[in-house]
């Protein structure tokens, strides 16, 4: 009996050894081990052995239980880590890979067309010998709206919707809101400088803004300001043509219209013809053939003297430029949306570097 018990556990090695599926090994177990197993079947004849034979067999099968039952347990637990090795490795994502490797692949990452304008516009005005400036998402009423010679009771604040912070224990005047436009960063960059500078200042605003193809909730504007001793007019005209000449390569044609902002005296709205239908009208320009890129003007005296600055010694101008609605016009986009998108179709069409 006890050569059957050992014969049973050399066949069982032998067939555990080839087996990779965690349910066969267990089909082997109960093969062996069931109730009709081999081993229990082999043990059944014990009840005709002899008492000294029994104190010999029983160990014996007690034995050979506990070393199938071990090799099952090491099977299972193999098999369970090459499934798991095996899906690390499907799945590996190799961070060393390098830009040629990609190139062979033909993957290839890109910037946002967003990206690719705020860079330009920034490199185009940098030559001019203008700075770069930053300023937080979350500001206060004071920089976005007092300062900028718009106080609370002004009906100019209905003119952007805004997302306000409800936080009650701030002092009246100093609530939180996300920024509506970049004119916050010429109250920062004021202060934080004697004059004569110019800078400009990109990045995104938010408005509580009913969406359509030329509006969005978060979008981009491209703040600029220049204070100095007898600026005019036309310095302001000038850096504007200049710039757009050389967004687009080509002379745009542009038109002035006067338009009012609290914080400019005068002010004016700078279109330019819809680069999307070359003026014959589309959604983009709702059908005028004129698209509204850049409002702007001479700095009110308030605004200036909120930025320490000194209006009868100094004045300037300044400009925001919608970054999105340019965007639209050098690429040919006809709905603002797509900005936001994140859809994958859309992005990698800007396949510069
Ligand atoms: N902050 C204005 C807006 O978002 C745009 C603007 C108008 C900016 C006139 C200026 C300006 O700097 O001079 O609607």
């Amino acid at each position: 009996m006890i050569n059957k018990l050992e014969s049973a556990l050399v066949s069982f090695k032998s067939e555990i050894a080839s087996l990779v599926k965690q349910a066969d090994v267990l089909n082997l177990k109960a093969k062996y081990l069931g109730k009709q197993g081999e081993i229990s079947e082999i043990l059944k004849s014990l009840k005709d052995a002899t008492v000294e034979e029994k104190k010999l067999i029983g160990p014996k099968a007690n034995e050979i239980k506990d070393t199938i039952l071990k090799l099952v347990d090491e099977t299972l637990a193999n098999i369970e880590l090459n499934e798991i090795n095996e899906k690390l490795q499907a799945n590996r994502i190799d961070i060393s890979l390098t830009d040629d490797m990609l190139e062979k692949k033909n993957v290839h990452g890109g910037f946002h067309p967003r990206t690719l304008i705020r860079q330009e516009v920034e490199d185009i005005f940098l030559s001019m010998g203008f700075e770069v400036l930053d300023g937080p998402h979350i500001e206060t009423e004071f920089y976005n709206f007092e300062a900028l010679n718009i106080p609370g009771d002004h009906p100019a604040r209905d003119m952007q919707d805004t997302f306000w912070f409800r936080d009650e224990s701030s002092p009246e005047g100093n609530k939180h809101l996300l920024r509506t436009h970049t004119s916050t960063i010429q109250i920062r960059g004021m202060m934080d400088r004697k004059p004569p500078f110019k800078f400009i200042a990109p990045g995104t605003v938010f408005r509580c803004e009913r969406t359509d193809a030329s509006h969005e909730m978060v979008f981009q504007q491209l703040e600029g300001m220049m204070v100095g001793e007898n600026i005019s007019v036309s310095n302001l005209i000038y850096f504007m043509k200049q710039t757009l000449k050389e967004i687009f390569k080509r002379d745009v044609e542009v038109r002035l219209r006067p338009g009012f902002f609290p914080f400019v005296e005068p002010g004016f709205e700078l279109d330019i013809r819809c680069q999307v239908c070359a003026g014959k009208g589309c959604s983009v320009c709702k059908q005028v053939g004129w698209v509204e890129l850049l409002p702007c003007g001479m700095v009110h005296p308030n605004v200036l003297r909120a930025g320490g600055v000194d209006p009868e010694k100094y004045n300037g101008f300044a400009f925001g430029l919608g970054l999105d609605r340019l965007v639209m016009m050098k690429y040919g986009i006809e709905d603002i949306r797509h900005l936001q998108s994140g859809d994958l179709r859309f992005n990698s069409q800007f396949k510069e570097y």
